[in-house]
């Protein structure tokens, strides 16, 4: 039978590359988008709106998402990344956080819980950064680690029907505004020293659908930036 997922933020950058990759597979992809999708129609691709920064919103969308299903997969992908700096509203700058890394996925997971196809999975993408303190980003990192927690939480919750696991990206693919010198300055705290491209996460979710045996785990694909961010604290001799 074909397999389905639902993907959020599967319209832009990894969640496009994630909803090209299993409508290649020849999945059926429920892709939800924000402001806009830039996926060619397929026969196989159906397209949700929502905001998820806003609960109403994202009420909506759960109200469709049982009808779309069931699902064998669920990428909870979406997400916002705006520095505390450039909060003109604290409350709205931390509730626009926690509303689409928490609320929302715990909001579309409750709604779909008789919505799931035999041996299913739910990958949640997090950040290196859900473990590693940043004062700059410190409302985003406090949303991730949300996320991430809540994430294990439902490995055990879901047990036994559901398989949860999360990834920690690390320099997948950089934001346009990031000009050469941070780009240059990120890569050099990596091991590996190169910016991943999508195609690693897609590689890490191929993987973490096949492999009955992992569920509750975390795996960082970074490059080795986790690591690396510790070395120049190590003794040299
Ligand atoms: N790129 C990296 O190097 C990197 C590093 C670490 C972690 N990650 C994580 O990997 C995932 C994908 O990264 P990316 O670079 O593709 O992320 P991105 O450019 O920040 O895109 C995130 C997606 O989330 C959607 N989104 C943002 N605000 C939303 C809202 N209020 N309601 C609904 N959707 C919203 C965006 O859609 P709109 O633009 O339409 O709002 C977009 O489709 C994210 O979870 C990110 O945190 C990425």
């Amino acid at each position: 039978m074909t397999k389905r997922i639902l993907i959020t933020g599967g319209g832009r950058r990894l969640g496009k590359t994630l909803s090209e990759h299993f409508l290649n597979e020849g999945w059926q992809v429920v892709a939800h988008y924000n402001t806009r999708s830039e996926l060619e129609e397929h026969p196989n691709l159906s397209l949700v709106q929502a905001n998820l920064s806003d609960p109403d919103s994202i009420r909506n969308l759960c109200e469709q998402l049982p009808g779309l299903g069931p699902f064998d997969l669920v990428i909870h992908n979406a997400s916002c990344f705006v520095p505390d700096s450039a909060a003109q509203d604290l409350a709205q700058h931390i509730s626009q956080h926690q509303n689409v890394h928490v609320t929302a996925p715990v909001m579309i997971t409750e709604a779909l819980a008789d919505s799931w196809s035999d041996a299913a999975s739910m990958i949640s993408i997090s950040d290196i950064y859900a473990d590693i303190p940043n004062q700059r980003f410190s409302v985003y990192c406090a949303a991730k680690a949300g996320l991430q927690n809540w994430s294990l939480s439902m490995a055990q919750r879901l047990a036994g029907k559901v398989r949860v696991n999360v990834i920690q990206p690390g320099p997948i693919k950089f934001l346009p505004e990031h000009d050469q010198a941070y780009r240059e300055r990120v890569l050099s705290q990596s091991l590996i020293g190169e910016e991943l491209g999508y195609g690693a996460i897609v590689e890490a979710c191929s993987y973490l659908i096949k492999a009955p045996a992992v569920t509750g785990s975390v795996m960082r694909v970074d490059g080795g930036r986790f690591v690396a961010n510790r070395y120049d604290q190590t003794f040299s001799s």
